[in-house]
């Protein structure tokens, strides 16, 4: 029997855990601050509801008319034809994502025992954040601690596993982050940061930013992977899904927005620049909590905010892949999930060596980067871009919608969804994603 999400709450909670991750409180900040501050996030969100919603929708709604995992949802729908491989291109992404996703959670991990152990001054914090991940064995240890806290959920099961964790990790991670928020905004000196995170200046709009926006849009609402579709297939006939859809993105939209609220004032009220990429939350921040009274204590908190996110994403990935094992390969979850984790694991050995210990690099950039550029420039866009083709041109135009609606209490989807899913989203994905690849064959 396959399982079933205890309640509709419990579906959100899982997927607002599975969106809500490092895309938001890692990864959202500092694409903002090196993309100009709030003009960025004004596109972001515009992009997110135009692109975003639809794909939203399409993908918990695949799970839910099939009961399948991704491939078994697309085989089910169009048989005896290759539109599968989008399924397997989501198991696959799930499984490379995963790899390096768990090394930048293991750097979450290892960093809440060192604000544990106090070591983080205001000029040290470059050279302990470079020590650490160059330094081989240690990332590597923290990586495998990571996935074996994923897997033992995991193997738990979805209502056991998945449901019960969500519950407690979900609202600790917002009361934590909201204790973060009122101490970055009661910093003499936070306006400033608020105010280059609220007031646009569309000047410094390019077009990199829009490639970033959109993937990001994709990367933190997990979508393009089937995490959605794989969630969306533990929900039961009758459930709603559109207004489940919006609670989702509402949730996760809040929670970055939040994130960007407990760090720039708080980098600006100190004297930090907002705009150094990668490194904002591991090496800026731990130096803008040592400059201020009980850095510690904000600083531990944090960092445990970013392990709860990171953990709570990181379980959905690994549940494509096993959900795929269980149902189309008739593997007991047990099994499936020991089996993959341990290769997911070591996919990110390189991954986390490649970073400084190793020399290990693909096409002149890092292990690292290489997967990390893969999932943003191939592998979410393209199968975010073959869903709504499939739901646009193959589920025959309106089908997918009369569906949702069909249990839709409150907000129902008019045709304007068929504009969307059939001309906009294939049309804006297909030119981010072909300039994004002329830019990036051309550097
Ligand atoms: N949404 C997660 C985050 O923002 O950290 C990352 C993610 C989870 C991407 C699941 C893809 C996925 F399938």
């Amino acid at each position: 029997m396959r399982e079933n999400w205890v309640s509709r709450a419990g579906f959100i909670l899982a997927a607002a855990g599975s969106a809500i991750g490092l895309g938001n409180i890692w990864r959202f900040p500092y694409v903002v601050g090196t993309n100009g501050g709030a003009a960025f996030v004004v596109i972001y969100l515009i992009i997110i509801l135009v692109i975003g919603f639809p794909l939203m929708v399409s993908e918990i709604s695949l799970g839910k008319m099939t009961q399948k995992n991704p491939v078994g949802a697309f085989k089910a729908l169009a048989p005896d034809t290759p539109w599968w491989l989008v399924g397997a291109m989501g198991v696959l992404s799930g499984f490379v994502i995963l790899s390096f996703y768990s090394v930048v959670a293991g750097w979450g991990l290892a960093y809440v025992l060192k604000t544990l152990q106090g070591v983080f001054t205001v000029s040290n914090t470059e050279e302990i954040f470079v020590g650490h991940i160059t330094q081989g064995l240690q990332p590597v240890l923290w990586h495998f601690i990571f996935m074996v806290l994923t897997t033992i959920i995991i193997t738990l099961g979805v209502v056991k596993g998945i449901g019960r964790s969500v519950k407690y990790l979900m609202p600790a991670l917002f009361v934590l982050l909201l204790m973060l928020v009122v101490r970055a905004l009661t910093l003499e000196g936070a306006l400033e940061g608020v105010r280059f995170y609220l007031q646009p200046d569309f000047s410094e709009i390019t077009f990199g930013s829009l490639l970033s926006a959109t993937g990001q849009a994709f990367f933190s609402l997990s979508l393009g992977a089937g995490a959605m579709l794989t969630y969306g297939s533990y929900l039961k006939k009758g459930d709603d899904v559109v207004s489940s859809a919006v609670w989702v993105i509402f949730l996760d939209v809040g929670i970055a927005l939040l994130a960007g609220l407990a760090i720039f004032p708080a980098v600006f009220a100190l004297g930090f620049d907002p705009s150094v990429g990668a490194g904002l939350a591991f090496v800026t921040l731990p130096a803008v909590f040592a400059a201020m009274p009980l850095g510690n204590l904000f600083a531990f908190t944090f960092f445990l905010l970013l392990s709860i996110a990171a953990l709570t994403s990181a379980i959905s990935m690994l549940e494509i892949v096993v959900s795929w094992m269980v149902d189309e390969k008739g593997i007991t979850r047990f099994k499936a999930t020991i089996g993959i984790a341990i290769l997911i694991f070591i996919l990110g050995i390189p991954a986390s060596l490649s970073i400084g210990a190793v020399d290990i690099s693909i096409f002149g950039i890092s292990f690292f980067d290489f997967l990390d550029l893969f999932q943003e420039r191939f592998l979410l866009p393209i199968g975010a871009l073959l869903t709504s083709i499939f739901v646009g041109y193959v589920l025959k135009g309106s089908k997918l919608r009369l569906e949702v609606n069909q249990d839709s209490k409150k907000l129902k989807l008019g045709a304007w969804f068929d504009v969307l899913i059939k001309y906009v989203v294939p049309t804006a994905i297909g030119g981010i994603l072909i300039a994004g690849w002329i830019s990036l064959f051309s550097s």
